[in-house]
């Protein structure tokens, strides 16, 4: 673990947004695609439901609903961004990338523009880059999304995969703060040793599209389900706790911590090893299913809009996912509180505005 370097400024999430497409597929809707129950589902998982995104809606698109909330909340012109940094492993096609597809439609001309690709960690990693190039000097708006539409990539002739997977998109504004707030550490690991535990096989330089890759069923996503479940309870926990460590917090000063909504037991474990109190860990996978690296900016914009942090709050995130990626985020809130007259959560879901 590299020890943070102090930097001039910080940087703090001056806004957020989120926005998941409208059809909902639930688990009795699976239970006629799959030979799978909706106890199972609920006992396994904790999903009851999850939103699908509708033909001829790329991620970019659900992007775009999401970032002109978050610049709607901070206050920022989409002229005024410096850099998009946009973490998915769906972007809308392999060239360009996702965050060049949004750029034009949200008008951030002057941002240059890039995916992160670090599957479920993405947004975890994209605080640490997107608060690397503020504390630097480098940028002074970062446009942070999430987004998926892991429905593309999913089988739905494969129980142990479909039913977990949505779609989604969560947005964060960062901007320079003071030194020793927003966001005080970052966690982050990899390991691709164990890449063959979730993968997607096809479609890349390895094995290129043809038509046997596509009878394969190659280019959906593969996943052993009981190894990364044990890795994922481990990777979240420690890196938390490398976060706390790095901040000179410990757990019990966290007000709140977005756990990534892989599976409720995972999310449980890991509240248990972290000795935390159910009420302070964020929970919507019942809602949204796994929506990868957009599950925890939506589960973050659900709280701003509902009011649950308030400035001076410490709040933690952290993730684990496809690699292997982990890694933990600690921040202290500094966005005035919202809630009141601000959108709802139900409003959050409706079509662009
Ligand atoms: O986003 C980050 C990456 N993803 C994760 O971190 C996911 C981590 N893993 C998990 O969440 C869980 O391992 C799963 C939810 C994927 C599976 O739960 P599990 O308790 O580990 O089940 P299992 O894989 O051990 O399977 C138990 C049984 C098997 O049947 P047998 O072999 O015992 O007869 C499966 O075939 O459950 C069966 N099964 C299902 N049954 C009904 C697997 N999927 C289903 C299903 N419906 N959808």
């Amino acid at each position: 673990m590299t020890r943070q370097p102090e930097t001039l400024r910080g940087a703090t999430i001056a806004g957020t947004g989120m926005y998941v497409p409208e059809r909902v597929l639930t688990n009795a809707d699976l239970e006629r695609m799959v030979d799978t129950t909706d106890a199972w589902i609920v006992e396994r998982t904790g999903i009851k439901e999850r939103h699908i995104a509708a033909p001829g809606q790329a991620s970019s698109d659900l992007a775009l609903i999401a970032a002109r909330r978050a610049l709607e909340m901070a206050g920022v012109d989409a002229g005024d961004v410096d850099q998009i940094i946009v973490a998915t492993i769906t972007a809308d096609r392999p060239l360009p990338s996702c965050a060049c597809d949004l750029q034009p439609k949200l008008g951030a001309t002057k941002a240059a523009a890039y995916d992160l690709s670090a599957a479920c960690s993405g947004f975890v990693f994209g605080l640490g880059v997107g608060r690397s190039l503020i504390g630097a000097g480098l940028a002074d708006t970062v446009l942070l999304v999430g987004v998926e539409e892991l429905s593309c990539i999913a089988d739905y002739e494969d129980r142990n995969t479909c039913v977990l997977f949505g779609d989604g998109a969560g947005a964060a504004v960062l901007r320079p703060c003071e030194p020793g707030e927003g966001i005080l550490s970052v966690s982050m690991h990899s390991d691709g040793g164990h890449g063959n535990i979730l993968e997607v096989p096809a479609g890349g330089s390895l094995a290129p599209a043809t038509a046997e890759t596509v009878a394969q069923r190659g280019h959906f996503v593969k996943m052993q389900g009981r190894e990364l479940f044990k890795l994922a309870v481990r990777g979240m926990e420690d890196s938390m706790r490398a976060a706390l460590a790095q901040a000179g917090l410990s757990p019990a000063d966290l007000e709140l911590v977005i756990p990534h909504q892989a599976n409720l037991r995972i999310i449980e474990a890991a509240r248990e090893r972290l000795e935390l109190p159910p009420e302070k860990v964020i929970v919507n996978i019942d809602r949204y299913g796994n929506t990868s690296a957009a599950s925890i900016p939506i589960s973050l914009d659900e709280l701003v809009r509902a009011g649950r942090l308030k400035p001076g709050d410490a709040v933690g995130m952290m993730a684990f996912g496809g690699g292997l990626t982990w890694g933990s985020v600690v921040a202290r809130w500094t966005l005035a509180r919202q809630g009141a007259g601000a959108a709802t959560t139900a409003a959050a879901h409706g079509a662009a505005s």
